[in-house]
């Protein structure tokens, strides 16, 4: 079954995870759904979906234990039930993860035994002067120490988050294919993934799934999406 993939920011609330347990409540899933809340909201969110959804925080603490006032490790998501992670966002990198920092959470994931959904992506510069596939090989070649096989990656094109544009799918395909020989992992495509373009996008061989942002938040169009293939 291919991924689909949840990424709700800051946003959403427990209505919303109300309304979307209704909406999907007597369908029959036909993706591995993984659903990535706010933290507030994981609690709950495992609560209402356990039964037919993976639930995944959005990012993670870069230590594993101690006084780190405000911080969330690992093994406090594995507690609660949670068994995905976020790590390495583009939005997470900009405030300031380093690759390092990237790895060891990696590691703190996977001891906690909490799967891992690393992501990748170039911005529009690197994009535009046709540079993707180098930036992504070293990007790849830093973490590669660290990947397992409960690493999933996730290619995010900087520019297509929440802009409405995505690289044409002959693109998404060489560029998956590029991550899957490198990794030998799974690879997911995110990036303004919608109800109109998903089936397209889904439908190339290497392209194990979605993580989508600002439409899983649209209950109408999302619920549809996770039973449509
Ligand atoms: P988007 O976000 O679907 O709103 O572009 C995707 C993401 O940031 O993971």
């Amino acid at each position: 079954m291919k991924i689909i993939a949840a990424n709700w920011k800051m946003d959403g609330s427990k209505e919303l995870i109300d309304n979307l347990a209704i909406s999907l409540s007597d369908l029959k899933l036909v993706f591995n759904f993984i659903f990535c809340p706010p933290f507030t909201l994981i609690d709950y969110s495992i609560q209402k979906f356990a039964s037919f959804a993976k639930i995944g925080a959005q990012d993670c603490s870069v230590f594993e234990n101690g006084p780190h006032t405000g911080d969330i490790s690992c093994s406090r998501l594995a507690d609660i039930g949670c068994s995905f992670v976020i790590i390495g966002h583009s939005e997470r990198r900009k405030s300031g993860d380093y690759d390092s920092a990237i790895k060891t959470k990696i590691e703190n994931a996977q001891k906690a035994g909490i799967n891992q959904i690393v992501c990748v992506g170039e911005d529009l510069n690197t994009y535009e002067s046709g540079k993707t596939l180098d930036f992504l090989s070293q990007q790849i070649k830093v973490l590669k120490s660290v990947l397992n096989n409960n690493t999933v990656i996730a290619y995010e094109p900087i520019w297509a988050i929440g802009t409405g544009k995505i690289p044409i799918l002959k693109e998404i395909e060489k560029i998956h294919n590029f991550i899957e020989k490198e990794t030998g992992l799974t690879v997911i495509y995110g990036g303004s993934v919608t109800l109109n373009n998903y089936i397209d996008i889904l439908s190339i061989k290497s392209v194990g799934g979605v993580l989508v942002g600002g439409e899983s938040l649209k209950i109408e169009r999302f619920s549809k999406m996770l039973y449509t293939w």
